[in-house]
């Protein structure tokens, strides 16, 4: 597979800089390899600290090829890193867990732990998830979490490993909220919370979405069709200094749908509302099919319409290693100050 080895070759050569400034800046979690912006469409490979992560999507590698790849990124980085490679080409994106996946050492599935940022972050090869713990091109609006968060009470929804919200607590807030409704995740977040033991401690709370975000904004929970609702845990109405929204693309529960494409209101309106007079909202839509421009008219006009017209907004772009030929990358971030 000479011309993916070489595809390879290239796009580690097109990351020296960046690697050198994350690496002095005390992050060891990367992408190496965006296959669908460097020539290997449905491939990628990450470096998760000690750990080297190759992702198919599309169909499975020939996995005759793993040894080539493994010794590209070593002999690049000087370090050989533990192999995990995850095919994800089934239905759905799950990891194909039969007995002809790639089998990795012991050692490269143990739980081990990357840095960035100078945090540390819990890396798992495999999990009960589909998802690596720690999402990649998040890595500048974490970034900017961390120089931001001083003297702030900060809300992480959609709070998934908690990054967010360790990051808020490395920069100094003085509240961290974590919210998800997947307790697995926020496990994963109370691990990282206790791989970095000089952070104060952060709020975690397991809910739905709608139920929370809708008390803390001192809106009722209505019932949908009549039906009755799963119970949720009681929030008083309050505000935050910083709130950070980042749902998945979509996801359907009791209390409602989360539609990135079709309904990003929904979970707008009630963030802003829990955002304070003078406060930050950090959003995100990482949907491919959603142009920038567009999604920013839409948050800019619907705050507006709450009568929360924002004083200034900017745009955080993914970093170097997630490139994109036609600068219109999937995830984007959207900051909003009051
Ligand atoms: C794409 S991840 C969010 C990534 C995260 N913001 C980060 O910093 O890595 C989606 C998360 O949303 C959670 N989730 C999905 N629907 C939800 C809902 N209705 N209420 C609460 N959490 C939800 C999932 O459990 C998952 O952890």
């Amino acid at each position: 597979m000479p011309s993916l080895n070489q595809a390879l070759r290239a796009a580690l050569a097109a990351r020296r800089d960046l690697l050198t400034d994350l690496h002095a800046q005390g992050t060891d979690c990367y992408r190496l390899f965006h296959g669908s912006q460097e020539g290997e469409p449905g491939l990628t490979l990450d470096r998760y600290g000690p750990q080297l992560l190759v992702q198919s999507f599309h169909q499975p590698l020939d996995q005759a090829r793993l040894p080539e790849l493994e010794a590209i990124v070593a002999e690049f980085l000087g370090d050989k890193l533990l192999l995990v490679y995850n095919d994800r080409s089934g239905g759905n994106s799950r990891i194909d867990r039969s007995a002809t996946s790639h089998r990795a050492d012991a050692e490269a599935l143990d739980d081990l732990v990357g840095h960035e940022w100078g945090l540390n972050y819990r890396v798992r090869g495999r999990h009960a998830g589909q998802d690596p713990l720690l999402f990649l091109d998040l890595r500048n609006a974490r970034g900017w979490v961390k120089a931001n968060s001083a003297g702030r009470s900060v809300l992480n929804l959609f709070a998934y490993t908690c990054g967010v919200g360790l990051c808020a607590a490395a920069g100094g807030a003085r509240e961290v909220w974590n919210l998800d409704f997947a307790e697995g995740n926020l496990a994963v977040g109370r691990e990282n919370a206790a791989l970095n033991p000089d952070l104060a401690p952060m709020r975690f709370i397991q809910s739905d979405y709608f139920p929370a975000i809708r008390q803390l904004a001192g809106l009722p929970i209505s019932r949908r069709h009549g039906q009755r609702l799963p119970s949720y845990p009681h929030l008083d109405e309050r505000r935050f200094d910083l709130v950070f929204l980042d749902p998945p693309a979509w996801a359907k529960s009791a209390f409602g749908t989360v539609d990135l494409l079709r309904d990003y209101q929904s979970l707008l309106k009630p963030a802003l509302l829990a955002t304070a007079d003078d406060g930050v909202l950090v959003c995100c839509n990482n949907l491919a099919k959603v142009p920038l421009a567009e999604w920013r008219d839409q948050v800019l006009r619907c705050a507006a319409k709450q009568g929360r017209t924002a004083r200034e907004w900017e745009v955080l772009a993914p970093a170097a290693d997630f490139p994109s030929q036609d600068g219109k990358p999937p995830l984007k971030t959207l900051v909003l100050r009051f």
